[in-house]
């Protein structure tokens, strides 16, 4: 059966766990697993810009013994001129699986609907799942067992990583805070989804406004940008907006001792968090843009696996 990765809870508590457990064999033993020898092709399609994401997946991809497609929109004829479902039809006879950053969550489940290889989602306007297997992954390497523990998130809660922090770490079993103002809230359906999936690994959900409460005795403090591709236009109204809640010395002073401060990248220092958190000793943020191709490669040796039963 052909399994998709297209939001963090497209995978059950114990697959999540299958995967970070392969991506840290994976990690350890970087050149073991060659599922795509042959080679066989990936499809990794932008419609936005990236660098992380990018690279892990061309090495990534390479690294497992496949040849990794790397297609910029601008330059193919998805996005305007092809459909979503057309263009999957072409790609599957001929690639192992197709990875697409994009703006719509529609759009990867138009893509998905009905293909026959895997497709992951490296990124839409709703979810960076991809990202939070790596978030997971070095949480796990910095402070053991994840499930537990707890992280708070602060700025735009409804962003892609504010919905994926939900869905990702309910699934692990953590205490999952939200602090953000009204108005940048995460999706209710998206708190409905992590409530019920909390419900059933341990964890918990929580969203509000109240900075200190939030932060108070948190193991992970983690942010991200208050301007996320394709929101330019709206700059300044989420500067205004979102300055409370940048991630200071201050903030980290009230977290647990030794928590850890995880930022996906690209940041902007002085707005979303202070130069002294994301390059100070709190910091772990090279592990986490390194453990993105860990994630990645364990993710796509998992579903190509599934593909194959
Ligand atoms: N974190 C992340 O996805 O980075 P890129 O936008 O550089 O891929
Ligand atoms: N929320 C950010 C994440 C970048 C990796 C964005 O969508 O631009």
């Amino acid at each position: 059966m052909i399994r998709h990765f297209l939001r963090d809870d497209d995978l059950t508590p114990a697959e999540q766990r299958e995967v970070l457990e392969l991506a840290a064999v994976l990690k350890r033993d970087r050149f073991s697993a060659r599922p795509l020898e042959g080679p066989r092709s990936v499809a990794v399609i932008f419609d936005k810009t990236s660098t992380r994401t990018r690279v892990s997946f061309h090495v990534g991809i390479s690294e497992l013994g496949g040849s990794p497609l790397i297609i910029s929109t601008a330059s193919s004829q998805l996005g305007g001129k092809e459909t979503a479902s057309d263009t999957a039809r072409v790609l599957e006879r001929q690639v192992a699986a197709i990875v697409w950053r994009t703006y719509a969550q529609s759009g990867l489940e138009e893509m998905a609907n009905g293909a026959i290889v895997p497709v992951v989602n490296a990124l839409s306007d709703d979810f960076h799942p991809c990202q939070l297997l790596a978030d997971l992954l070095t949480v796990n390497e910095h402070l053991g067992e994840t499930a537990g523990r707890t992280l708070v998130f602060l700025g735009d809660g409804e962003s892609n990583m504010g919905h994926s922090y939900l869905l990702a770490c309910a699934t692990a079993g953590m205490h999952v805070r939200i602090a953000a103002p009204v108005g940048y809230q995460p999706r209710a359906d998206v708190v409905a989804d992590a409530e019920r999936i909390a419900a059933q690994t341990g964890g918990s959900v929580t969203v509000g406004e109240n900075i200190d409460e939030l932060v108070a005795g948190a193991d992970v403090v983690v942010t991200d940008t208050w301007v996320s591709m394709g929101r330019e236009d709206e700059k300044q109204r989420r500067i205004d907006a979102l300055s409370a809640y940048r991630v200071t010395e201050e903030t980290m002073g009230k977290a647990a001792e030794g928590a850890i401060f995880l930022h996906c990248l690209p940041a902007d220092r002085g707005y979303e968090v202070d130069a002294a958190v994301i390059d100070g000793p709190q910091s772990v943020i090279w592990d986490e843009a390194e453990n993105r191709l860990h994630a990645q490669k364990a993710l796509l040796v998992w579903l190509l696996a599934k593909a194959a039963a």
